[in-house]
């Protein structure tokens, strides 16, 4: 594999073991939880309303398995490697139950959706099997597995939004926040497993999206995204007023909270994302120029395949038109390599686009087949591992130029940064991000008064193929 700066992401983050944030509340529980959570932003932000449930029926969070009486794993399903990973820490989660044997398994999420009561009746590696539309059952599935009942319930649903449940804020920056406005996925992609396991798509109440941020901004943090599957098709209609929400008119809701605020949001569809979401960004400045959009392929034949309703001619007149209203909007991508029947041409095509759309930085997977999705049962997945590979590699490099030339524009410009903690590397170097989503990284400046959740204006002078390197100027 090739040692990129853009990840190749087979599984985008991997096993984060949650708790830190609310350690100092937790010390009157009686029982403690520890949770791990595998794949999508999605995912992540589900694991605090599960925290908020588990708060709520008395278990406080823990960052140290020894010390926990559940362990859960919020998991992902979008590739195979992902659920191998999370069938190894199972596996790890077994062992250590010999020795503990009160204390209950859980798994979360997609895999629990996809393989319902499988890993529990035929593989005896969990206690408890939950969905991702089943969180408010948890108190009920504990108490269950506790007296050696199956606890399963991977109902899907076609309303629940958990809108009235405030999510408990785990592994928190305290500066950068997500919310998440609609769960589910109507669009069908053929690779796609998603639609399978989160069900069909709701959106969530306006007033509820707009008071977690308002919550959020009393609460100290300067940037909230908003999180869908597919954010553009947000649709919301009040049931007293009948006044009825789209996406645009969500985001400049959100936008009006406070100037200060910054919002983002992930993801867009390029056959949803319309006009009217981009003269919002453009009209206010809290909105982050940052879109991300998911090309899969170039090629219109694959497309077609993958159910993508839109031709490479039309994806590329997208980002255009992204251009034309926010010259100075970033654009990210992702894209898969190697799907059933690709040829060379298709996946040239892929990389024409690529440079086309410039792209300031991608997420770029191998194709994986996934049990029950439509490109499983009509296509054959054909392609050889070693070209499937060798295109990925193809993919990343041109990749890479992409960033780096996108980086050097960057160079002698000033932004707006939003400070959200030190750098990976240095105590005595500040990282935060652009209005573009971009990694900045700058020395700190002794006896200055910055701290994560300040702005400052840095003038990049450096720069690499992920981050640019900057100075404050005051
Ligand atoms: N194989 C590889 N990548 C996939 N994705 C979704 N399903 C698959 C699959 N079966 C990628 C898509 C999607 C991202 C979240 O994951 O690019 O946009
Ligand atoms: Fe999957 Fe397509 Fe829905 Fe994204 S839009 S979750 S890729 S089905």
């Amino acid at each position: 594999m090739l040692d990129n700066v853009n990840k190749v992401i087979d599984e985008s983050r991997q096993g984060e073991a949650y708790g830190q944030g609310i350690l100092s509340e937790d010390n009157g529980y009686a029982r403690r939880f520890y949770i791990e959570s595998y794949g999508c932003q999605m995912n992540f932000s589900d694991s605090e309303i599960v925290a908020s449930i588990l708060n709520n029926s008395g278990f406080g969070a823990t960052r140290n398995i020894d010390e926990a009486d559940l362990i859960f794993l919020n998991t992902c399903s979008i590739r195979e490697k992902a659920e191998q990973t999370v069938r190894k820490r199972l596996t790890e989660f077994k062992k250590i139950k010999q020795s503990k044997p009160d204390m209950l398994v859980g798994v979360l999420g997609c895999m629990a959706e996809r393989l319902k009561s499988k890993l529990l009746e035929q593989e005896k590696l969990v206690d408890i099997v939950v969905g991702p539309d089943a969180y408010r059952s948890l108190p009920i599935l504990i108490e269950e597995a506790g007296s050696g009942t199956k606890a399963v319930n991977v109902l899907l649903s076609r309303e629940e939004t958990y809108a009235d449940i405030s999510p408990v804020r785990l592994n928190s920056n305290g500066v950068t926040a997500f919310v998440s406005i609609m769960r589910g996925c109507n669009n069908m992609c053929s690779f796609c497993v998603v639609p399978f396991t989160r069900g069909r798509e709701r959106s969530r109440d306006v007033n509820s999206i707009e008071q977690e941020c308002r919550d959020l901004w009393e609460n100290g943090y300067k940037e909230v995204t908003l999180l869908g599957q597919n954010v553009d098709s947000y649709y919301w209609v009040d049931p007293i007023s009948e006044q009825v929400f789209n996406f645009a008119n969500l985001l400049e809701r959100i936008a009006l909270i406070n100037p200060e605020m910054r919002v983002r949001f992930s993801t867009s569809h390029p056959k949803d994302i319309t006009d009217e979401v981009l003269h919002v960004m453009k009209s206010y400045d809290n909105i982050c120029k940052y879109i991300h959009l998911p090309l899969q392929s170039g090629s219109t034949r694959i497309l077609q395949l993958m159910n993508r309703p839109y031709t490479k001619e039309w994806y590329k007149a997208k980002v255009s038109r992204i251009k034309e209203i926010m010259p100075d909007c970033a654009i990210s991508a992702d894209i898969i390599a190697g799907f059933c029947t690709e040829e060379d041409q298709d996946h040239q095509d892929t990389l024409e686009v690529m440079k086309f759309s410039g792209y300031d930085f991608s997420y770029m997977f191998i194709y994986s087949e996934r049990p029950g999705t439509l490109a499983a049962k009509r296509y054959s997945d054909d392609i050889e591992p070693e070209i499937k590979q060798k295109r990925l590699e193809e993919i990343v490099l041109m990749q890479n130029e992409l960033s780096f030339t996108s980086n050097k524009k960057d160079l002698g410009k000033t932004f707006r940064v939003l400070i959200e903690g030190n750098s990976k590397r240095s105590e005595s170097h500040w990282m935060g991000r652009n209005s573009q989503n971009k990694v900045i990284v700058f020395p700190k400046i002794v006896g200055s008064t910055l701290k994560p959740g300040s702005y400052t204006s840095v003038l990049v002078d450096n720069c690499t193929q992920a981050t640019l390197l900057g100075t404050i100027i005051e």
